[in-house]
């Protein structure tokens, strides 16, 4: 027999919520402030889980009997026998605590409150309770039944019980409970600070329009949507000040600094999908791609490839020559070679002085993942175009897509990634929520490719670190100074999953 579990606010999450632990067993009473809302509710989940049922993804007599286990609660007193009641109301703390003050009263010693805040503190909600040890985050993700993770999260005076009945719950609804503390963005929120804010910082220093960076990301790193598609998507009014909060919630913590773009954007009113137009336009509410830029035909002629990273070299030999491009083997490029470096976390600029080369003739090629996917190219400021044309002919000729890009301290990707890596590697450190679970919440909860920390794993620590320390140094930036967590760990060749 399942619990009786009640849900108050019943808009887009409490909605979500309600389906899943209806379709688990429980008997959901659904409470809101708004007349008629709760039964508007219960028939938008009647309709859905009929829908799975036509669909075939859930037993028809199965789908019905869940949605006989949904009641309305007129009144808040009607939550009176619940176990379990989780909030889903408008994310204002005073209201929250308002709510949770009154449903005290009216529920039994041993009901648990839940909180679905995205951004709120637990421990502040739970301080207007007099028992702040039933009180816990059960932070959902949108849409509740595709988005199999929920984060638990203890506040400073929870009882342990608490967390392991939150977690019981939903592993039996068929979602992975995460443990996360109680801190700014929880885990998923906190640990999906990197990819916005990187791109805009790259945005912002002009080394490649938002189409190219997305392409980039998608198509060489593996994510599913670029970080300007995700702006557009979620709406800057959205981001913009949930990034902006984190931020000063940190105190000011450089690594998650948000760019001035946004402001900007905003005044404009450039918010993306649903204004017609953001990073992207959307003429008919369909993104329009812009067509990717087209470089002079030209003969690549000979190629020379800076021998100063032996393996990244090869990997880029073996790249041209199958492609029946003709690479120079001398120990210096001859007059006319188009000269390669395989820098990382550094610009094409550092690598062409430290290794004395003429920069004229200087492309950088971003060897961080395979070369069989989309390759990004990077020139120096001096780097003639012909140089650039010459390139991406190279490149292009086993019909591979190739992104040119402005002079970059760690191009686009490894700038991204090592972000990413870095921030998941300080919530590692502060015990925010174990490796595992940094990994499995970050893949479910944000759709990365793969878990930060195996990820790093994957590339290397240390050359997640040396990405990092290099920018650090070229940009004098200490958002990007390298957590302790990965400099142990790749100093000690251990996992970052340790
Ligand atoms: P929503 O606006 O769709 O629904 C909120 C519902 O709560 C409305 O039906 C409203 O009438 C009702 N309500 C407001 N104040 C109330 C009160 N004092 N008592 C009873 N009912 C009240 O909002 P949404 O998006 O479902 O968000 C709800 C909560 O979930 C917020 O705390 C939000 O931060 C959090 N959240 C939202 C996510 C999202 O993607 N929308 C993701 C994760 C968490």
């Amino acid at each position: 027999m399942g619990l009786t579990i009640g849900i108050v606010g019943t808009g887009t999450m409490g909605r979500g919520i309600a389906q899943i632990f209806a379709a688990s067993g429980n008997r959901i009473l659904l409470h809101d402030a708004r007349e008629g809302a709760a039964a508007e509710a219960r028939d938008f989940v009647g309709g859905m889980l009929a829908r799975l049922a036509e669909k075939g993804r859930m037993d028809a007599g199965d789908a019905k009997d869940a949605m006989n286990r949904i009641e309305v609660a007129g009144k808040l007193e009607a939550l009176a026998s619940c176990d379990l009641v989780i909030e889903a109301i408008v994310e204002k703390l005073e209201v929250k605590q308002e709510l949770f003050s009154k449903l005290e009263k009216i529920l039994s010693s041993h009901a648990i409150l839940a909180t679905n805040t995205s951004s709120l503190s637990v421990t502040a909600i739970a301080a207007g309770c007099e028992k702040p040890e039933r009180v816990a985050g059960y932070h959902f993700f949108n849409p509740v039944p595709l988005m199999k993770v929920v984060e638990v999260i203890p506040g400073a005076r929870t009882k342990p019980d608490v967390v392991d009945k939150l977690t019981g719950l939903a592993t039996e609804a068929g979602h992975k409970a995460v443990r996360a503390s109680d801190t700014p963005g929880f885990l998923v929120n906190h640990a999906g600070r990197g990819y916005v804010t990187e791109a805009l910082q790259l945005l912002r220093e002009r080394v490649a329009e938002p189409a190219d960076i997305d392409r980039i990301l998608r198509d060489a790193a593996g994510f599913r949507m670029g970080p300007f598609e995700l702006l557009d998507l979620t709406g800057l009014d959205v981001s913009g000040p949930v990034m902006a909060q984190v931020y000063k919630q940190f105190y000011q913590e450089p690594r998650f600094r948000p760019s001035p773009l946004i402001d900007q954007r905003l005044s404009a009113g450039l918010l993306g999908r649903k204004t017609g137009e953001g990073f992207y336009e959307y003429p008919d509410g369909k993104k329009a791609e812009p067509g990717e830029t087209i470089h002079e035909a030209v003969e690549p002629g000979a190629v020379w490839i800076s021998n100063a990273r032996p393996e990244r070299a090869a990997k880029v030999h073996e790249a041209l020559s199958s492609a029946g491009i003709y690479v120079e083997t001398g120990e210096r490029p001859s007059d006319n070679a188009l000269i390669i470096v395989t820098p990382i976390g550094a610009d094409a600029s550092a690598a062409a002085v430290a290794e004395d080369l003429d920069a004229r003739r200087v492309i950088a090629i971003d060897t961080l993942f395979s070369l069989d996917r989309r390759r990004t190219l990077m020139s120096t400021p001096a780097t003639a175009t012909q140089t650039m044309a010459r390139a991406v002919a190279a490149f292009s000729k086993g019909g591979n897509s190739v992104t040119a890009i402005e002079d970059s301290t760690g191009f686009v990707a490894q700038r991204v990634i090592a972000t990413i890596v870095n921030i998941a590697c300080d919530i590692a450190q502060a015990g925010i929520a174990t490796p595992e679970d940094i990994d499995t919440a970050v893949t479910l909860g944000l759709g990365y490719p793969s878990g930060p920390l195996s990820w790093g794993d994957e590339i290397g620590a240390d050359v997640i670190l040396e990405i990092l320390e290099g920018i650090e140094v070229l940009s004098g930036d200490p958002r990007y100074r390298p957590s302790p967590w990965l400099r142990r760990r790749a100093d000690l060749r251990l996992s970052l999953r340790d």
